[in-house]
């Protein structure tokens, strides 16, 4: 490939993937890609018509085939939260680095999603508990596969973006 940059952006719902994803695309004059919004417009539903008419592990299995096609191009991918569930997803976003996990307490994740009707996992439930639980079992997941960790709730989107791109300035790590 070339030596363009293409950072992956990981994180649970609500951490600002896609919001910093835009920002970072237009800083690095890269495309974003979306993955939610790739796996609508194939699937041609959204993803609560997705969950409803096909269940969760199709949903999975638009997401692991959504990633394949996309890994690899030289744009900013912001993906969904539960992309490192899947042993195979996360060896090919092990295999895409610089992979970024912008990292937030369940806490600060219910303060900005909460009532969102556009995401089934947390749907009509305490969202607080809900993230707790999610963040229990992905957070060692996105551990794995990060080659930074942003402690995104200790930062404005301004300060993030100054952090990503200096971790980005001197990616890929010599020596
Ligand atoms: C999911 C997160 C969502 C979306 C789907 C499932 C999850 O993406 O992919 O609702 O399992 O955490 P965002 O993280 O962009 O909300």
């Amino acid at each position: 490939m070339s030596g363009v940059v293409a950072p992956v952006l990981v994180g649970l719902m609500g951490s600002g993937k896609s919001s910093i994803g835009r920002r970072l695309a237009r800083a690095l004059e890269l495309e974003l890609i979306d993955l939610d919004e790739y796996i609508v417009d194939k699937a041609g539903m959204s993803i609560p018509a997705i969950f409803a008419a096909e269940g969760e592990e199709a949903f999975r299995d638009r997401e692991t085939a959504a990633l394949r096609e996309v890994l690899g191009r030289p744009a900013v991918i912001a993906t969904g939260g539960g992309a490192v569930m899947r042993e195979e997803n996360r060896q090919l976003l092990k295999a895409h680095p610089p992979v970024i996990w912008l990292k937030a307490s369940p806490k600060f994740l219910a303060r900005r999603i909460k009532g969102d009707s556009n995401r089934p996992l947390i749907a009509g439930g305490d969202v607080r508990k809900r993230l707790r639980a999610l963040a229990k079992i992905r957070h060692p997941l996105y551990k794995e596969c990060a080659d930074f960790i942003l402690p995104r709730a200790d930062m404005s989107k301004d300060e993030a973006m100054v952090a990503i791109l200096e971790f980005l300035a001197n990616w890929p790590k010599r020596g």
